[in-house]
């Protein structure tokens, strides 16, 4: 059991640690979902991808999520022993007949995806042509606004997506369609245009009883990004405007958990405007290069002042590999140096999840922190380089 601090300052003073540190404060995570839950106007399935930690999860079920997005056996093993009553649905498109076979009998879960005439019948076949199957077929959408997008792996295109839905209808108690705009999707109208298309499919295949609107929903790391609000009044107006009447679900990974963590780094060395930090790409940080320098960081040196001038530096990680590199501008005080310790916010999504032991760096440290997430103080929250209030001393 991780220990709990009032803050990364107090968690320095008290434990002096070596290795990196993911700050997980679950009562954000309690809120975020309350908040989701009460905005969606169905069911919000978390995307266990995102971040599996047991505390993330128990933090979420405390908040009220009861579905969760899982996309492996290894998924629902772990959720359902963690929470026995959560309801698992297997949305991965692709999967073994062995693991379709465990979640049906061992795990109950009947709403499966898919996208391809075989898997259809591999699920079919798995589940010993069983008549409460709920069967979602993934729909190809373009990845317009999302800074990660998911096309090109999963997903039809509508004539496809139409006869698979005909072909479902034919097994299933219940068919649906699902589609991801991409993560990080900061255009309301990426999911207009979406469910455009799922109505498109709806007009040749006739009605289905679910539309999945997927994940995407920005995390706020900058400030202008539009708020989970904004998107449920798009996909309503949308689904409200193509008549579509079927229930709606949602599978929100990043913007859920978020806020909810952050990860505590020490720079090793300072080069110029480069610091090398002991956590990196490998580590905690991938997302500070695949997303970008858009992440709140500060100095966390307790008892001792920061320069209050600001520097746009390049971060490095600590394996030898040039990919463990995360251009910047990152902001952070000018006199930041060997020894520091730098917060960064915003880490609760693809942080500790996409870690691996790469070149012996390996830390499994977590502590809880029960400050605000103080990356979510300042409310007119302004881009880079003004984003850089936030890079200010704990
Ligand atoms: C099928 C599916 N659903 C939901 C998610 C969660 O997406 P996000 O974290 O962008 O909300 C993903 C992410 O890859 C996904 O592949």
């Amino acid at each position: 059991m991780a220990d709990t601090f009032r803050s990364a300052a107090a968690l320095l003073s008290h434990r002096s640690p070596v290795d990196p540190v993911v700050c997980l404060r679950p009562h954000l995570i309690k809120v975020r979902a309350r908040r989701m839950l009460d905005a969606f106007p169905g069911d919000v399935l978390y995307a266990v991808k995102c971040n599996d930690a047991p505390e993330v999860l128990r933090a979420l079920w405390e908040g009220g999520v009861r579905h969760y997005d899982t996309a492996s056996i290894g998924e629902i093993r772990a959720v359902r022993a963690l929470l026995p009553e959560a309801r698992c649905h297997f949305m991965h498109p692709v999967k073994s007949v062995g693991a379709i076979a465990e979640a049906y009998y061992e795990h109950g879960v009947r709403r499966f995806v898919f996208d391809h005439a075989d898997e259809l019948a591999k699920i079919v076949a798995a589940t010993g042509c069983a008549t409460d199957l709920e069967l979602f077929v993934r729909l190809a959408v373009p990845g317009e606004g999302a800074l990660l997008t998911l096309t090109g792996k999963f997903g039809v295109g509508v004539e496809e997506a139409s006869s698979l839905v005909r072909a479902a209808r034919t097994y299933a108690r219940e068919v649906g369609i699902t589609f991801h705009v991409g993560s990080q999707c900061v255009d309301t109208g990426a999911f207009a245009r979406a469910i455009g298309l799922a109505a498109e499919v709806v007009r040749r295949a006739g009605p289905v009883d679910h539309l999945d609107v997927g994940g995407g929903f920005p995390a706020v790391y900058k400030g202008d990004e539009p708020r989970f609000e904004a998107f449920v009044a798009t996909i309503v107006e949308a689904v409200t405007r193509h008549g579509l009447s079927c229930r709606l679900q949602c599978e929100p990974g990043r913007a859920l958990v978020a806020d909810g963590a952050s990860v505590l780094t020490r720079i090793e060395l300072r080069r110029g405007e480069s610091l090398y930090l002991n956590d990196g790409v490998y580590g905690n940080l991938a997302e500070l290069k695949w997303v970008g320098p858009q992440f709140p960081l500060r100095l966390v040196r307790p008892g001792r002042t920061v320069d209050h001038r600001l520097v746009g530096f390049d971060l490095f990680g600590p394996t030898c590999d040039s990919i463990d590199s995360m251009p910047g501008p990152h902001w952070l005080p000018a006199d930041a140096d060997d020894g520091d310790w730098v917060e960064v916010g915003m880490m609760g999504a693809y942080s500790n999840a996409l870690k691996t032991r790469f070149n012996g760096f390996e830390s499994d440290r977590m502590a809880f922190l029960e400050d605000a997430g103080w990356y979510l103080k300042d409310p007119s929250r302004p881009e880079a380089p003004r984003a850089a209030l936030h890079a200010r001393a704990a």
